[in-house]
């Protein structure tokens, strides 16, 4: 009875996961905080104590430094007992780097409610820490409001850029807005970010974490800032998502499992960017990629997976892009394993093996004749690719695919054709 009832099971579970081909949906990792709350509404809980930072000594016009301010009540928050919320009512906010580190004796999920325009210090050297606001080592929080994480980051960038035109490659990274670390059961939703120094977002060692309906914006021209960039997490959720930035709009590297992204708006921007992999040594797998009903305007690349030639192994595998639009994208489709080395890329072969990547149902223009770009690593070439129902159009030109020590299924109706 018991192996009559698993064998049903295993059969249930394998009809389930084909239903989209190839990925299932994020597993929970760990007890999920918020599974089957209705995460959009904002609802006090019964004994909920709120420390506006207004009682703690902040100003808001903007130009007083309220750090201090921002931490005594942060410490007020976490410390206390029963549920707690941290509010920062409407104006404007300055404050500099500081940490939102718990643990925290409070009953979880912690709010921070921010209605207002909170704004990072301009002098770098404040940023020590290496971010702006960093929330590390929760199980349980909510950061909600509308309101605004402004960067500022204007002056950083003239320094980034300085430091790109020196290949020394030594150049620090710049301060992201929001940096979350160590956490599971985060919810970051409905809030705006500006002009980051660095990375709007960044997610590392993180579980359960869900970036919900977030508008990021800073120029098209700033250098390196990502809207949201990922690194060693598992099940990461990211829905209803506008971003518009100088950098990838989202960007996962090493030790990225599992994450479910819907309903992103992309542009100005460089696309989905998976990758760059094989950076780093000992580098952690990314495998469990679900990318879908998301579009794309005005961005150099559209859907991508880059890896560095002659450097250290990694892997990539389990990975969709479903329902796709796209205006006026450069790179709409591209896998690049001659990541800044092509054309004719005479280094030692990439040593990240790519496995079982799906485009299917991608749609629109782009501003080069040259829509499907797979170029795969002679040493492994990427396998279990498929590219179905693509239609993209340059102009009246017809496109192409190019296809590289890899073999794609091609299937539907395509334009480009398939790689010869
Ligand atoms: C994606 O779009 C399709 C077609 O409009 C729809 O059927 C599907 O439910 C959407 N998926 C999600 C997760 O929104
Ligand atoms: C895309 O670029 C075109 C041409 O530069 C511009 O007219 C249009 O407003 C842009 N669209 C978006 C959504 O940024």
């Amino acid at each position: 009875m018991a192996i009559a009832k698993s064998v049903v099971l295993i059969l249930l579970f394998a009809v389930v996961c084909s239903v989209d081909g190839a990925v299932k949906r994020p597993r929970i990792v760990g007890p999920d905080m918020f599974k089957n709350k209705n995460v959009a509404k904002d609802k006090l809980l019964p004994g909920e104590q709120i420390f506006n930072v207004m009682d703690f000594g902040a100003k808001a016009n903007g130009k007083f430094d309220c750090t201090q301010a921002f931490m005594d009540a942060w410490q007020k928050v976490c410390h206390t007992t029963g549920p707690a919320r941290l509010f920062v009512p409407e104006g404007r906010f300055l404050i500099s780097s500081m940490y939102f580190s718990g643990p925290c004796t409070a009953q979880p999920p912690i709010t921070i409610q921010v209605k207002g325009y909170v704004m990072a210090t301009t002098d770098i050297s404040e940023y020590e820490n290496g971010d702006w606001l960093i929330f590390q080592k929760h199980n349980g929080l909510k950061i909600i409001g509308g309101g605004t994480f402004d960067g500022q980051g204007k002056q950083s960038w003239e320094y980034s850029e300085k430091c790109e035109s020196g290949d020394d490659g030594a150049c620090a990274r710049n301060p992201s807005s929001l940096f979350f670390s160590d956490s599971s059961n985060v919810v970051v939703q409905g809030i705006r970010t500006a002009n980051p120094k660095g990375f709007h977002i960044f997610v590392t060692k993180c579980t359960n974490i869900r970036l919900r309906k977030l508008k990021l914006v800073a120029p098209e021209t700033s250098p390196n800032t990502d809207g949201i960039h990922v690194s060693h997490s598992d099940t990461v959720i990211m829905s209803r998502n506008t971003i518009a930035t100088g950098d990838d709009c989202i960007s996962m590297i090493q030790g990225v499992k599992n994450v479910f992204i819907n309903r992103l708006k992309c542009g100005p921007g460089h696309g989905i960017s998976i990758g760059s992999l094989g950076k780093y040594e000992d580098e952690d797998e990314v495998r469990g990629i679900r990318i879908q009903n998301c579009s794309l305007i005005n961005t150099t690349n559209g859907l991508r997976v880059k890896a560095w030639p002659d450097r250290y192994p990694g892997a990539a595998s389990d990975i969709s892009f479903t329902n796709i639009d796209m205006e006026n994208v450069k790179n709409p489709i591209i896998i690049d394993q001659e990541y800044e080395c092509d054309p004719d890329c005479k280094k030692k072969p990439s040593l990240v093996k790519i496995q079982n990547v799906h485009f299917q149902n991608v749609k629109g223009t782009t501003t080069s004749p040259l829509a499907v770009d797979l170029r795969c690593s002679k040493l492994f070439g990427c396998q279990g690719v498929t590219v179905r129902d693509i239609d993209l159009k340059f102009g009246d030109a017809p496109t192409t695919a190019r296809c590289v020590n890899t073999q794609p299924l091609f299937a539907g109706l395509l334009m480009p054709p398939p790689c010869a």
